[in-house]
C-alpha cells in the first residue's frame, strides 16, 4: 500500500541484500520509522515487542528472522535454536509457528553450504504468496460488501455507504500487503462501492485507534474510531450492516481467536442480527485442534499497556501517562475465541465458507487427515 507517493509492504530486504527492513509500528501514527533488523535477535525482539505485529507479519518477521540466522550460522543446531527463539515470541498466533515449520523442514533438507540462499529464498517466497492471498481475500470479501449494499438499497444502490465494524488492526499493517478483515474493504473502496468503516480503538495498545485509522486515512476511505464499548450500540440502531475481523488462531471446527474484545461484537452482531465475518488466510489455521476456548493458548502481555496509554501531546511530543491508581493490579488478556456458532462465514483466499469443519474442508480437502475430528 501507498504512504504518500511510496509503495510499501511492512516487512523487505535491505539494499545489502541480507538486513531485513520493518516498518517500526509502535511509533505509528505519530512517526514513520524503518527499523533495519540484523540478527535473529532483533527479529525475536520486534515480534515480542510489537515493532510488528498481526498474525501474518509475524510469520512472514519470524521467517526472516531464521534467515538472518542462517546467515551467520546455517547449522542444525544454530538453526534448531532459531526456531525455539522466535517460537517463543508470541504464542497464539499460529502463522508463527506455521512459518517457522515451514522454514525448518525445508533448511534442515539441505546441505548447510545452500541453506543461507534458500533461508532468504523462502522467506521471500512467504512474504510474496502472502501478498497474493491477501488479494484473493480481498476480493471474495468484497462481494460480501457488495451484497450488503444491494440488500441496504433494496437491489438500487441507493442507501449506502456500506458500514462495516472492524476491531484491532488486520490490514496492511499486520500482513504483508493488503490486510485480512481490511483488504474486502479496500476491494470494496477500490471497485467504487462506498464503505464507511467504524474502527474499534481496540485497547490497550490501540491498533484500531493508532493504525487502522492511519491505513484507512492514507487510503482515503471513510471511517470513524468508537471506543471498545461503542459497537453493540451502533448494531442496535441500525449503524452497523456487517462486522469484519481478522483471527490469530483458527481451528478446523472454525473457532477464531483474536484479538480481545471481538468475542464481545460477535455476541451483539448475533443478538441483532448483523453478520459477522473472519478474514483469514490457509496460514492462521490450526488443522490440530478443535475447540478453540479449550485448546488456543491465550498471551497475557505486560500489565503496564493497561495501566498507561501512550500518546502524543499537542506539541507533537511522544509521551506515555498512567491511567490507573499507582499499585493496582491490572490484568492483560490480548486475544479471546469466538465460538463458530457466532461467525457468519471465513474469508479465505479460496473463498467464503461457513465457520466448520465441513466448511473449511470443502475449500481445503487436503486438509482432511490433519484436520481435528
Ligand atoms: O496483538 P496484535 O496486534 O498482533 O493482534 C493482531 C490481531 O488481533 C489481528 O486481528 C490478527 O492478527 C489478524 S491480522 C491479519
Amino acid at each position: 500500500m501507498k504512504i504518500g507517493d511510496t509503495h510499501y509492504r511492512t516487512i523487505w530486504l535491505g539494499d545489502d541484500d541480507w538486513s531485513v527492513n520493518v516498518i517500526d509500528q509502535t511509533l505509528l501514527p505519530h512517526v514513520f520509522e524503518v527499523r533495519r533488523l540484523e540478527s535473529l535477535a532483533d527479529a525475536a525482539a520486534a515480534i515480542a515487542d510489537m515493532v510488528v505485529r498481526g498474525a501474518p507479519l509475524i510469520g512472514a518477521t519470524a521467517a526472516y528472522g531464521m534467515a538472518l540466522a542462517a546467515h551467520v550460522d546455517p547449522s542444525d543446531q544454530a538453526l534448531e535454536d532459531a526456531f525455539a527463539d522466535l517460537l517463543a515470541t508470541r504464542p497464539t498466533a499460529i502463522n508463527l509457528r506455521w512459518a517457522l515449520d515451514l522454514m525448518r523442514e525445508r533448511l534442515l533438507a539441505v546441505p548447510v553450504d545452500y541453506r543461507r540462499a534458500l533461508a532468504y529464498g523462502l522467506a521471500a517466497e512467504i512474504c510474496d504468496n502472502d501478498v497474493a492471498t491477501c488479494q484473493s481475500i480481498g476480493q471474495h470479501g468484497s462481494v460480501l460488501i457488495a451484497d450488503a449494499l444491494a440488500r441496504k438499497a433494496g437491489g438500487n444502490g441507493a442507501a449506502g455507504p456500506v458500514n462495516v465494524l472492524t476491531h484491532c488492526n488486520a490490514g496492511w499493517l499486520a500482513t504483508v500487503d493488503w490486510g485480512t478483515a481490511l483488504a474486502p474493504i479496500y476491494a470494496a473502496h477500490d471497485a467504487g462501492i462506498p464503505v464507511h468503516v467504524w474502527v474499534d480503538e481496540t485497547r490497550p495498545r490501540n491498533q484500531g485507534a493508532a493504525l487502522t485509522a492511519y491505513e484507512l486515512g492514507g487510503h482515503g476511505i471513510p471511517h470513524t474510531v468508537i471506543v471498545d464499548n461503542a459497537g453493540g450500540h451502533l448494531m442496535q440502531h441500525g449503524m452497523v450492516d456487517l462486522c469484519i475481523t481478522g483471527t490469530d488462531r483458527t481451528t478446523a471446527h472454525g473457532d477464531v481467536c483474536n484479538k480481545i474484545g471481538t468475542y464481545l461484537k460477535a455476541l451483539a452482531a448475533h443478538d441483532n442480527g448483523i453478520p459477522f465475518y473472519v478474514g483469514l488466510p490457509h496460514s492462521t489455521i490450526d488443522w490440530r485442534l478443535g475447540d478453540g476456548v479449550a485448546e488456543i493458548p491465550i498471551e497475557q502481555r505486560d500489565g503496564e499497556e493497561v495501566s498507561h496509554i501512550r500518546g502524543v501531546t499537542g506539541a507533537g511530543q511522544g509521551t506515555t501517562v498512567r491511567l490507573v491508581p499507582q499499585g493496582t493490579a491490572v490484568g492483560n488478556y490480548a486475544f479471546d475465541v469466538t465460538p463458530a456458532r457466532l461467525v457468519t462465514g471465513l474469508i479465505t483466499e479460496r473463498g467464503v465458507c461457513p465457520a466448520s469443519r465441513a466448511g473449511l474442508l470443502a475449500l481445503y480437502p487436503e486438509q482432511a487427515e490433519n484436520a481435528a475430528p
